[in-house]
């Protein structure tokens, strides 16, 4: 699979006044834990709303998409229904958790099941944030890695990442201006478009 480096093709910044529409996919092990704490202070700063993924009914990825009737699809709808995604998570050995894996793993559906190809074109150009906590100073390579080779797979823009170190808990009076920060940036957010028309510069390609 080859993909072009973004810097090859002329990017023009789409100016606007209102806030890009957006949502934030939310999974942890607990609800109101470190990411949980995190990601509600950039959500209330923002006036978004966090879908937690474990309230959903989403099955692991199948081979044969005998699952189509559980909640993905209607999730995928409201998620390509705006500008910008937040993937809030905690760093669970490395990677994301697994309700959030099998979110990301289904995303494959929109490649490979034939009806659902041209929707999930519409990812092409979506500003993509990451929002986590660990127990060290920074998201370990792996995990920011894993993150920054799908949305480039998938012809997303990485918008930016915050993390906080929750070694001690979540502290509001330390983690507070992070979430704050980081909620401005989404909140200053613009589209990046192509001179193709289309804001990526990839095509969907069926995983190896
Ligand atoms: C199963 C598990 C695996 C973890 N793996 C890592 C890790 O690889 N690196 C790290 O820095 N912290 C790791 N941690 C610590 C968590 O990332 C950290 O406590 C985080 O803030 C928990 O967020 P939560 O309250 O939303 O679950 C792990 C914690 C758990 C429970």
């Amino acid at each position: 699979m080859e993909l072009k480096p973004y810097g090859l093709l002329p990017l023009e910044i789409r100016h606007h006044t209102d806030m890009l529409s957006t949502i934030a996919l939310f999974s942890s092990a607990r609800r109101q834990g470190n990411t949980g704490q995190l990601m509600e202070r950039i959500a209330s700063e923002l006036g978004i709303e966090i879908v937690d993924l474990a309230g959903l009914r989403m099955s692991c990825y199948d081979y044969h998409h005998g699952n189509r009737d559980d909640d993905f699809e209607p999730l995928m709808r409201r998620v390509l229904a705006c500008d910008q995604i937040i993937f809030a998570t905690p760093i669970y050995w490395y990677a994301v958790s697994p309700a959030m894996k099998v979110f990301l793993d289904r995303i494959s559906d929109y490649l490979d099941i034939p009806e659902l190809l041209a929707e999930g074109r519409r990812l092409r150009g979506k500003n993509a944030y990451v929002v986590c906590t660990s127990v060290c100073d920074e998201p370990s390579p792996e995990f920011m890695g894993a993150f920054l080779e799908t949305f480039r797979y998938l012809g997303m823009y990485f918008g930016g990442v915050v993390h906080v170190n929750c070694e001690s808990g979540f502290l509001p009076e330390v983690h507070d201006s992070a979430a704050t920060a980081f909620a401005r940036m989404v909140r200053d957010a613009a589209l990046v478009t192509t001179s193709l028309g289309a804001a990526a510069s990839t095509d969907l390609q069926v995983p190896l």
